[in-house]
């Protein structure tokens, strides 16, 4: 399995049959133009919230009709009013079963609302078994402790976890977050997209090297292996 780091919170996991879409944000993110969005032509879309940093560009991503949605509820009827049709929604706690494997819908510690103020429903993360892998996506999410609860049903081979503070969890939240879920696979993301969430990448390495945890963080277009 292949991941590919598209800027802030946005990614491709390609399960060698699937593409997988996270978070939709590379047309509306400067730091992101060198990456030629004619080419990525995901199956499914995940949208974790209804931020615009997590959503802008859905609705260029969704031009081949095949494109599955994975999002809440309250997301879904948002989007059905601008012409998007194919969804497979979900909830908080909630798993299902596609093509490529489980997804269960996690709970995020985060507000979500759309651009227009309408209520985008409950931030969440997305824990994916696929090829006898668990990946585990947190969405924005502050620290909370039953990442714990979340490992025990779900042994975690790779965690993605917010680092950049402010807005989420920072590098040292993560690491403990990375603690708590017993994952010593983590990627970074959600870092110095904005003057407000820059981080010392470095610094955040060697905190995670002092648990025995490998933080890797991506430079945009960059793959790892999974
Ligand atoms: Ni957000
Ligand atoms: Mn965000």
């Amino acid at each position: 399995m292949k991941f590919e780091y598209y800027g802030h919170a946005c990614f491709m996991i390609d399960t060698g049959k699937e593409k997988l879409l996270f978070d939709p944000f590379i047309q509306h993110n400067p730091l992101a133009n060198v990456i030629s969005t004619e080419d990525i032509d995901p199956d499914y879309i995940f949208i974790s919230h209804a931020h615009d940093d997590h959503i802008a560009d859905i609705e260029f991503f969704t031009k081949k009709s095949s494109t599955q949605v994975i999002c809440n509820f309250e997301i879904m009827n948002w989007l059905q009013k601008k012409g998007l049709n194919n969804f497979q929604p979900l909830n908080i706690g909630g798993k299902r079963n596609f093509s490529f494997g489980t997804v269960r819908m996690t709970q995020a510690i985060h507000s979500s609302s759309f651009s227009d103020g309408s209520y985008g429903g409950t931030a969440a993360g997305f824990v994916l078994e696929i090829n006898d892998k668990v990946i585990f996506y947190t969405g924005d999410t502050a620290l909370y402790s039953d990442l714990k609860l979340i490992a025990d049903f779900h042994p975690i081979d790779w965690v993605l976890l917010p680092i950049g503070g402010v807005f989420t969890m920072d590098a040292s939240d993560a690491c403990k977050a990375a603690q708590l879920l017993k994952c010593n696979q983590v990627i970074g993301l959600h870092f110095d997209t904005f003057e407000a969430i820059k981080i010392d990448k470095i610094k955040a390495i060697q905190l995670f090297k002092t648990q025995q945890l490998n933080l890797h963080i991506p430079t945009i277009k960059q793959t790892i292996i999974l």
